[in-house]
């Protein structure tokens, strides 16, 4: 999905993927994560996740390229950032620092290790993956397992739904996909599945549901 796609949507705000409160499952998860551990969370928009993960104690890094939901972020969370900017190969990226979180604001395909500062303990993933067309979603993973330290985690929510019905975002990621994503480098754990009521449009297009699933990934080598 494209930069014009995500743009129109924030414009429009279009943003029922904004919850305006922590995840449950990340609440719930959040005791297997290492103490003051270093976060990454990719496609992360506006989340409320990013603050509350720092209030545990983490370093946040996130990562978003919709100019004004990074803007939205730091404005409704009153935070000052320190901003400077990152060539990275023909992308650029704004870093905007705040004491235990810095937002990236730029393309989250083409992240370079150096510049979230190191090896990251936790991936927190929830709605990026599902948010990605199929065609990206082994450059992303390359790009996480890139990211994570040998024996990190990834924890990822993940919807999954009849994709002959309607096309996404949020794209169907089910378990079969998850597997054939990570399975080779990864130890998968699925810690929780429930049933998501679907926006009107997939009401409408005869996807009354979706599954959301939550899984708790270790990088194996
Ligand atoms: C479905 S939303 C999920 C946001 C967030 N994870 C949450 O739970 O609220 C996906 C977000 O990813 C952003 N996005 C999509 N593709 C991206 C990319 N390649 N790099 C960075 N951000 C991207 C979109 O602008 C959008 O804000």
């Amino acid at each position: 999905m494209k930069h014009e796609f995500w743009n129109e949507r924030w414009q429009q705000r279009q943003i029922g993927f904004h919850l305006g409160h922590p995840h449950d499952w990340l609440v719930t998860a959040h005791e297997r994560f290492p103490a003051s551990s270093r976060i990454y969370v990719p496609l992360c928009g506006k989340t409320v996740d990013l603050v509350w993960l720092r209030d545990q104690g983490h370093e946040v890094v996130g990562c978003e390229f919709v100019a004004s939901a990074v803007q939205d972020f730091l404005r409704e969370h009153g935070l000052a950032a320190q901003t400077e900017r990152h060539e990275c190969g023909s992308d650029s990226y704004e870093c905007h620092r705040t004491p235990g979180l810095i937002v990236l604001q730029g393309d989250a395909l083409n992240l370079n290790p150096a510049l979230v500062g190191g090896p990251i303990d936790v991936i927190f993933d929830r709605a990026a993956l599902v948010a990605l067309d199929p065609a990206s979603r082994k450059r992303y993973v390359d790009g996480l397992h890139r990211l994570l330290r040998p024996g990190g985690h990834i924890l990822l929510i993940a919807f999954a739904y009849d994709q002959s019905r309607v096309a996404g975002p949020p794209w169907s990621v089910d378990a079969a996909t998850i597997e054939s994503l990570f399975g080779e480098r990864f130890l998968i754990e699925t810690l929780a599945v429930r049933a998501e009521e679907g926006s009107p449009r997939f009401q409408a297009a005869g996807v009354p549901e979706m599954e959301e699933r939550c899984c708790w990934l270790t990088r194996k080598d």
